[in-house]
């Protein structure tokens, strides 16, 4: 059996915001930003929501795919910034591909959040229960964002980003002897480190409580230990994907890495030993879009003929919870 994606699908909102528009709300300047994060702009909500993003996203992940809605088995949203608590944002995108016998629901994982999903759908593909699956990352961080905070306000972006994943019954071998499809993954959470970059909720508030204040409902990150977790759990974490799937750093094509900041992806090539060119990046235009990021830059990526049949890719996240993983597949 191949599991293996087979259509990508990316949907940004249309406004634009420059570092330079940053300035004009907090203490900041382009120079800083662009040095300390690599980020120069990122696209943010007009009042486009998670669901219609998530919904655009896999309309062209479909149309690549040579798909109609209708024959989609399963729609897993990865997001920590749906517009409803009920219903979910996939059911949400069900109805408005019109994908009605597709099984849907959401997964929070932050920003490894699109990555855990594909594993997900790779399980379900793999034991047969479905045939395929769309995989979506989708956010409207904006409005998690305290506009005020010069830490946080900087790093995020919105989108949403979709792959078509299918199984099918032979085997695929590409030209240069690869057998096409996902080969390993390797997901990890580190719950004890979660309140170093977290976002809270409703507060526990009911007829037997008594009445509590609201806590406060934007993203609150302790920079500095966040960067420390990535630069040391992504490589870890790659390297262990590697040595799983008997291969190198050099059998790898691309590193798709979660876009939160450029000097974390220079440091985790540089202790992969690998070289920063196989590192694809969008995060200079789009920000850290959370759980958007990764099929963001996938489909990115796919469109411009960046990624060759046959090519190998590793992709790899990490996030809120704490949350981290790598996958590795054949295209
Ligand atoms: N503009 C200007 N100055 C800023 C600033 C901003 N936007 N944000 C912070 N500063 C200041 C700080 O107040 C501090 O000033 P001080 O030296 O006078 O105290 C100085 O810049 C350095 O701050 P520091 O927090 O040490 O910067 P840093 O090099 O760690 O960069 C991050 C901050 C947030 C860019 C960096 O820690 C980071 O990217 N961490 C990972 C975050 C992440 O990836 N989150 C998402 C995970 S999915």
């Amino acid at each position: 059996m191949t599991i293996n994606i087979t259509g990508t699908g990316s949907a940004l909102p249309e406004k634009v915001v420059t570092n330079f528009d940053l300035e004009k709300l907090v203490e900041t300047s382009d120079e800083w930003i662009q040095k300390r994060t690599g980020i120069a702009e990122r696209r943010i909500s007009g009042g486009e929501t998670v669901s219609t993003l998530a919904a655009d996203a896999c309309s062209r992940a479909l149309e690549m795919a040579g798909k109609t809605a209708d024959e989609v088995d399963l729609i897993l949203v990865a997001t920590c910034s749906p517009e409803l608590l009920l219903p979910c944002c996939a059911c949400q995108v069900q109805d408005l591909i019109g994908a009605s016998n597709a099984v849907a629901f959401d997964l929070n994982a932050a920003c490894s959040g699109f990555l855990f999903a594909l594993n997900t759908a790779y399980v379900y593909l793999q034991t047969g229960i479905y045939k395929n699956a769309l995989v979506v990352g989708s956010e409207v961080l904006s409005k998690l964002v305290d506009w005020s905070d010069r830490g946080t306000c900087i790093l995020f972006g919105d989108g949403a980003g979709a792959a078509f994943v299918e199984a099918s019954g032979e085997e695929i071998i590409r030209s240069n002897g690869r057998r096409a499809g996902m080969e390993c993954m390797v997901q990890g959470s580190d719950g004890a480190k979660g309140m170093v970059l977290s976002c809270g909720e409703r507060a526990v508030n009911n007829a037997f409580t008594p009445k509590r204040q609201m806590e406060s409902s934007y993203i609150h990150m302790d920079g500095q230990e966040v960067y420390k977790f990535a630069t040391k759990q992504v490589p870890a974490c790659i390297q262990k994907a590697l040595d799983r799937a008997d291969l190198a750093v050099e059998d790898v094509d691309w590193f798709m890495l979660h876009q939160a900041n450029v000097r974390i992806i220079e440091s985790v090539a540089k202790r992969l030993k690998a070289d920063i060119a196989r590192f694809p990046m969008n995060i200079h235009k789009a920000g850290n879009m959370s759980s958007a990021t990764i099929p963001v830059l996938l489909d990115e990526w796919n469109r411009s003929g960046g990624i060759k049949e046959g090519d190998r890719l590793v992709l790899s996240g990490f996030g809120a919870g704490l949350t981290y993983g790598a996958s590795i597949l054949v295209w």
